[in-house]
């Protein structure tokens, strides 16, 4: 213990499925790239993604459960990264009687593991019930993720309306699965349309990438989505807003050629 406080940041979403794990997973390990202590935990009890995510689910010994509950101690739990050495994972239990974790015993062991680390990031489980209040009540601070899609971003504000009754500053919006080709021919909502329905900045865009699968490549190897987490990453440290345009490609001459053929693939 060495005085620190980390920052505590949840990473949510109003729909399921949109990319909350991959965000945790991936902003973790860019900000772990950049020498900062990370520990990331998985606060979806009974449905442990962020293990799988993250390629260690064989190392898991202890879960977050057997820390709330005293069967050992925090550090027992924590698994180390392979490639980055200050990145950990707080796994979740594969299978339990959720009701007995509750968000007091979810905040304490943030604040316990926020004295050893610089970042805290909370992988919020889907829907808006007890998992989201364990979760968001641990935090001080909240990344909402959606997709270019209307039913996620309709989501995406009722949380933000929700996460305004609880004591976390919103950083804002990460757009995931985002399509360039799309974007650039007006069949997907841009940027601007996400900030100005949401009324919400984005601090990160993230494109949709079918090698995106965490647990072999962790997008370490795959250039687009290495630097897309590591704007995210210097957004969140330096509160800026650098975007990656994915649309870029897809403009000009050659974009247009290049969008017609990926239309016919
Ligand atoms: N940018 C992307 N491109 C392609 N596939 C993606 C992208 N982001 C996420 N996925 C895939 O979508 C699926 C859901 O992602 P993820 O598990 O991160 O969502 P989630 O919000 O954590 O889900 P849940 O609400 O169930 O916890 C995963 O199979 C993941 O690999
Ligand atoms: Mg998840």
């Amino acid at each position: 213990m060495d005085g620190i406080m980390a920052r505590k940041i949840v990473i949510t979403s109003g729909k399921g499925g949109v990319g909350k794990t991959t965000v945790t997973a991936n902003l973790g390990a860019a900000l772990a790239s950049r020498g900062f202590r990370v520990a990331l935990m998985d606060v979806d009890i009974g449905l442990n993604n962020l293990d799988v995510a993250m390629g260690i689910e064989n190392k898991v010994v202890y879960d977050i459960v057997d820390v709330v509950e005293n069967r050992c101690r925090p550090k027992q739990a924590l698994i180390q990264d392979e490639v980055y050495s200050t990145l950990y994972t707080m796994p979740s239990s594969h299978s339990y009687d959720k009701t007995s974790v509750t968000g007091l015993s979810i905040k304490n062991l943030t604040d316990r593991l926020a004295q050893s680390f610089d970042y805290v990031l909370l992988d919020c489980p889907a829907g808006i019930e007890l998992g989201f209040h364990r979760a968001v009540s641990a935090a001080d601070e909240a990344i909402v993720v959606t997709t270019p899609h209307i039913a996620s971003i309709r989501d995406a504000d009722k949380v933000f309306s929700l996460l305004s009754t609880y004591d976390v500053i919103p950083l804002g919006i990460v757009v995931n699965r985002a399509r360039g080709d799309l974007i650039a021919s007006g069949d997907m909502l841009s940027i601007e349309n996400v900030e100005e329905l949401l009324k919400k900045h984005v601090i990160g865009v993230i494109p949709e990438n079918d090698d995106i699968s965490f647990g072999n490549a962790m997008g370490r190897t795959l250039y687009g989505v290495r630097e897309c987490f590591a704007l995210l990453a210097e957004n969140v440290y330096t509160g800026s807003r650098k975007l990656l345009d994915c649309t870029q490609p897809y403009r000009g001459f050659f974009g247009t050629i290049r969008r017609n053929i990926k239309k016919r693939v």
